[in-house]
């Protein structure tokens, strides 16, 4: 327990650092107001590789490794983190706006590495 706290400040603080993003603390959420999407990632596809959130709503991905290190960058918002094999990382966040945001792998992971991709759809 105490690995996934670290680990989840540690994504908020590394969320937090492009903006865009409305960073909250961990412990002033109350449990259950957070949409949680599970996904995974392996070599080389995120699944599922399309989520769509609403604009406002608290959102955690809970993302698990399956087979060695990734790792999940969006661009557009400032958020990314390392995907750690074997492990569940919590990306969390509050989408403040609109649009179709591209997220990909940015940690090398073999021959299909640039093609591991997918995207956040916020909507209204
Ligand atoms: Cu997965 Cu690079």
């Amino acid at each position: 327990m105490k690995r996934i706290i670290t680990m989840t400040a540690f994504v908020v603080l590394a969320a937090g650092m492009g903006g865009g993003w409305r960073r909250f603390a961990t412990a002033a959420v109350p449990a259950g107001a957070e949409q949680v999407v599970h996904m995974t990632a392996k070599k080389f596809e995120y699944s599922p590789n399309q989520i769509t959130i609403k604009k406002g709503a608290p959102v955690v991905l809970e993302i698990t490794a399956l087979d060695r290190d990734h790792g999940f960058k969006v661009p557009e918002l400032g958020i990314r983190a390392d995907l750690k094999s074997g492990q569940v990382t919590r990306v969390r966040f509050v989408p403040d706006r609109t649009g179709t945001f591209e997220f990909r792998c940015d940690v090398f992971c073999g021959s299909g590495h640039e093609d591991m991709s997918g995207e956040i759809i916020v909507v209204d």
